[in-house]
C-alpha cells in the first residue's frame, strides 16, 4: 500500500501538493493580521486595494493563458517514440504581433487606472482640514497638533470622517509611515516635509510601524492610530492640553522626585514640572496610552516596570539612557507615571 501511494505520488505531484499547502497557509496567516491592506477605512486605501486587485487579477489572467499553453504544447507535441526532428519554423509574425499589443494595451490600461490615483493620493487639504505633524525618531514616532497645542508619542488620535493632513517628517534617518488600514506607505525623508491627505471612515485602534529600515531597533517602532468620535477626540484633546496630574500618594511623589534627580528630566517633558526635555517621547500623559515604548509593551504597571528595570532587554539598541535602579525606585517611577492619565 505505501508503495503504492509512494508510486502515486511522484515528484511533481507532491511539489504541487506541497506548494498548495504553503500558500493555503500563507493566505490563512493573512486574515488574522491586524495590519492587512485588505480591510481599507480610507477612500485612499481603497483606491489602492481597487487597483492592486485589477493588476493581481490581470496577472492571474496572464498566468493562467501563459502557462495554459504551456502546458497544452507540452502534451500535444511531446515527442514520441518513433518521432524524428519536427518542422523546424523561424518566427510567426501573427503572432509576434499579437503578444507584442495584448501586453502594451494591459499596460495602456493599468497606467489609464493607476494616474489620476496617484493625483488623487497627492490631493492637497481642505480649507478644515485638521493638520498633524508626525516626525520620526530612532525608534519612536512623535505627533505634533500644531493648531491644537497637543503633542504626544506613539498613539496619534484622529476624529471619524475629518480630513487630516500628516505632515511626515524625520529627526535623523529615513522612516517611513505605514498603517495599511489607512493608507499605503510614505516615507519620513531627514529635511524634508512629506504630507497627505486622509479622512477615516471607521472609528477602532489601527496599527502602524515604520516601513522602512531605520537602524537596529527599526522592526520594534510601531504606534497605534486611535480613530475616535468627534467628541471622544475633543475629550482626548482637552486631557492631552493641560498639565500633568499632581502626584496623588508619597510614592508617586518620590517618583516625580526621581525623574529629577535620575536625569530623565533632560529628555523628557512633563508639563507642570521641571521635566522640559525634548530628546525622548512627551510624557505629560504617558498613563493614558495604550502601549509603551513604540507599541512594544503594553502600557502596565508590569510594561513600565520592565521597561524602567531593563530598556536594553526590551529594545536593544535604543537611546535612553537609565542609571541602574532599585526595585523601591522602579515601583516609585512606575506608580508616577501610571498616575500620569
Ligand atoms: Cu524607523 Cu524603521
Amino acid at each position: 500500500m505505501k508503495g503504492r501511494l509512494r508510486g502515486a505520488l511522484n515528484k511533481p505531484i507532491a511539489m504541487a501538493l506541497l506548494l498548495m499547502g504553503s500558500a493555503l497557509l500563507f493566505a490563512t496567516a493573512c486574515g488574522a493580521t491586524p495590519q492587512t491592506i485588505l480591510e481599507p477605512t480610507t477612500r485612499s486605501a481603497r483606491d489602492s486595494l481597487d487597483l492592486l486587485k485589477f493588476v493581481f487579477w490581470s496577472a492571474v489572467g496572464v498566468f493562467v493563458v501563459v502557462e495554459g499553453a504551456l502546458i497544452y504544447v507540452l502534451i500535444r507535441y511531446r515527442r514520441r517514440s518513433g518521432d524524428g526532428l519536427p518542422r523546424q519554423t523561424h518566427g510567426h509574425t501573427r503572432l509576434e504581433i499579437a503578444w507584442t499589443i495584448v501586453p502594451t494595451i494591459l499596460v495602456v490600461v493599468i497606467a489609464v487606472l493607476t494616474v489620476p490615483r496617484i493625483f488623487a493620493l497627492a490631493q492637497g487639504p481642505e480649507a478644515d482640514t485638521l493638520r498633524v505633524r508626525a516626525i520620526g525618531h530612532q525608534w519612536w514616532f512623535e505627533f505634533v497638533y500644531p493648531d491644537l497645542g497637543v503633542v504626544t508619542a506613539n498613539e496619534l488620535h484622529l476624529p471619524v470622517n475629518q480630513s487630516v493632513e500628516i505632515q511626515l517628517e524625520s529627526e535623523d534617518v529615513l522612516h517611513s509611515f505605514w498603517v495599511p488600514k489607512l493608507r499605503g506607505k510614505l516615507d519620513m525623508v531627514p529635511g524634508r516635509v512629506n504630507k497627505f491627505v486622509i479622512t477615516p471612515e471607521s472609528t477602532g485602534t489601527f496599527l502602524g510601524q515604520c516601513a522602512e529600515f531605520c537602524g537596529i531597533a527599526h522592526a520594534l517602532m510601531k504606534f497605534t492610530v486611535v480613530v475616535e468620535s468627534e467628541s471622544d477626540f475633543a475629550a482626548w484633546v482637552d486631557n492631552e492640553r493641560a498639565p500633568r496630574a499632581p502626584p496623588a500618594s508619597e510614592q508617586a511623589k518620590a517618583g516625580e522626585a526621581l525623574l529629577a534627580s535620575k536625569g530623565c528630566v533632560a529628555c523628557h517633558t512633563i508639563r507642570g514640572t521641571e521635566a522640559a526635555g525634548v530628546i525622548g517621547p512627551e510624557l505629560t500623559h504617558v498613563g493614558s496610552r495604550n502601549h509603551i515604548a513604540a507599541g512594544i509593551l503594553p502600557n502596565t504597571h508590569e510594561g513600565l516596570a520592565k521597561w524602567l528595570s531593563g530598556p536594553q532587554d526590551v529594545k536593544p539598541g535604543n537611546f535612553m539612557v537609565i542609571p541602574e535602579l532599585s526595585e523601591d525606585e522602579v515601583e516609585s517611577l512606575v506608580t508616577y507615571l501610571v498616575g500620569l492619565k
